[in-house]
């Protein structure tokens, strides 16, 4: 509880200015593929910024040069002021611990219940000692995102949208600043997708986190997205808000939005 409070504190919620991400003309090849040519991106506090872009255009690579995984050959990629790139091993485990990700997987561990699963992260990365404060942070979370009565159950029990929810109860469990969805819905059947998309606006707005989505489910960009921006050949071409970007004429911005109908 106290921990929680303090936490909050000292986030600066009444800036909604403050830029938290800040990639600046980055550019990153392998080998001879350029694979980002020249992104940017500022993302707000609380704000939540979808990235479109078809299947192999570094989007997964973008988020990786974030929580300094891969660093930019070019450019600048800074995370609440600081340049990623800059930061020794103590710093990046800092970061990284603002930082929650929810991958396509989900990622729970198979041999625990969903309540041990949760209390992982509290207990091995926070360090909580309380079980009392552990207990309630547990049932918190699983409330949150409508699991509390599959507490006692085990991963394997649970449907696919269901570990989704377990895995995304995990991440927030931690109370990260910030979030970073690498396609959250795939493989997910068009209900739980969408239960899933209003989840992740929901958490934005309980727990005023900031957050980058990557997908190209329209219909998770239309839920979730403040701000849409579309990626090609290394590129950011295109940003505005579901309503502008859909009445383009142009046919690449265009391809996005049939497809789903
Ligand atoms: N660590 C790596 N080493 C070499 N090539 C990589 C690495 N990570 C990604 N790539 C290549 O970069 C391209 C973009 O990958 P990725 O970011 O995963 O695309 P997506 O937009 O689908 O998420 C792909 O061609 C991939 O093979
Ligand atoms: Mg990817």
């Amino acid at each position: 509880m106290e921990t929680a409070e303090k936490h909050i504190e000292q986030r600066k919620p009444a800036d909604k200015n403050e830029i938290v991400v800040d990639i600046d003309h980055i550019s990153k090849s392998f080998d001879t593929k350029n694979v980002l040519r020249d992104i940017n991106l500022k993302l707000k506090r609380g704000e939540n910024v979808v990235v479109l872009g078809k299947s192999g255009q570094g989007k997964s690579v973008t988020i990786q040069c974030i929580v300094g995984l891969l660093t930019p050959d070019n450019g600048t990629v800074k995370v609440f002021g600081e340049d990623v790139s800059q930061m020794n091993e103590l710093q990046l485990k800092e970061l990284r611990t603002k930082i929650g990700f929810l991958f396509q997987s989900g990622a729970l561990y198979d041999s625990m219940t969903v309540r041990d699963n949760m209390e992982f992260p509290l207990t091995r990365i926070k360090r909580l000692t309380d079980q009392n404060e552990i207990d309630q942070k547990v049932e918190e979370v699983l409330d949150g995102v409508g699991l509390i009565d599959a507490i006692d159950k085990m991963p394997s029990d649970l449907s696919g949208g269901m570990r989704k929810r377990a895995g995304l109860a995990r991440t927030l469990i931690m109370q990260p600043e910030i979030m970073l969805y690498d396609e959250p819905t795939t493989g997910l059947d068009p209900i739980t997708s969408r239960e899933i998309s209003e989840l992740i606006l929901h958490m934005q707005q309980k727990y005023k986190t900031s957050s980058i989505i990557i997908t190209h489910d329209m219909e998770c960009a239309r839920i979730t997205a403040d701000r849409i921006v579309i990626m090609n050949d290394g590129e950011y071409i295109a940003e505005g808000s579901y309503e502008e970007l859909e009445k383009s004429d142009d046919e690449f911005i265009r391809s996005f939005f049939n497809q789903t109908k």
